[in-house]
């Protein structure tokens, strides 16, 4: 891992994904979490404040321990049992049928074998539970498509890994969900990096 990766990265990541308007987006979707559950990606435990006292326990992945260690939450002021486990969506460390939730913000976009890992998610959410996300990607408008396309190999680069133009509810439905809730909207901010979906999706 070089010096960017290592040092620079994680300070951006939280820095970006910490900003006003996506912390208003979690405000929307984190509070449906319930029972077991499960989040894909935790980056610096910026959802950790909007999970209600209806989560009983929360498991989080994620590959950077360089960005989960950016958390400035206690993890004793918490109202549910927290487990924080080293791991790739690709290859989740955990058993079939054990969530009630799974939770993903801002991780679909930066997830190498998308396939892979929505394949993940379906094997250890118990049957008719669900899928929670808000995620940024593919801009309505042709001209800002044609904009992420061109700009997406260097932000990849630069972004470690993130994608700016993946189509989030076509890769959620053909990978085994049926989308049960969307909404979308620009957030305020840069147009390639700011047209978001939240909502609900369910297994098939
Ligand atoms: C833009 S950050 C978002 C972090 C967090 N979900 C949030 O909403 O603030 C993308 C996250 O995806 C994680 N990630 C990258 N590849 C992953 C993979 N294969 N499986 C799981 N998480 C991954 C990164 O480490 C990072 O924490």
């Amino acid at each position: 891992m070089g010096l960017y990766n290592k040092f620079i990265l994680p300070k951006a990541i939280h820095w970006a994904c910490s900003q006003k308007p996506s912390m208003l987006q979690r405000g929307k979707i984190i509070p449906l979490a319930m029972g077991n559950v499960l989040e894909i990606g935790i980056g610096s435990g910026l959802n950790l404040p909007y999970y209600t006292q209806k989560v009983k326990h929360l498991t989080a992945i994620d590959p950077s321990e360089e960005l989960w260690k950016k958390s400035n939450i206690n993890m004793l002021s918490l109202p549910f049992k927290f487990e924080f486990i080293k791991a790739f969506a690709e290859n989740i460390p955990l058993a079939d049928n054990s969530f009630d939730t799974v939770v993903m913000t801002y991780t679909m976009c930066t997830i190498p074998d998308l396939n892979k890992a929505f394949s993940e998610i379906r094997r250890v959410l118990k049957p008719t539970r669900k899928l929670l996300f808000c995620e940024h990607g593919k801009a309505p408008e042709k001209g800002i498509q044609k904009y992420q396309n061109i700009v997406n190999p260097l932000w990849k680069r630069i972004g470690g890994g993130c994608n700016l133009n993946r189509n989030i509810p076509t890769l959620i439905e053909s990978n085994g969900f049926t989308i049960k809730k969307l909404e979308t909207m620009y957030l305020p901010g840069w147009k390639p990096a700011s047209y978001n979906y939240w909502g609900i999706a369910e297994v098939k």
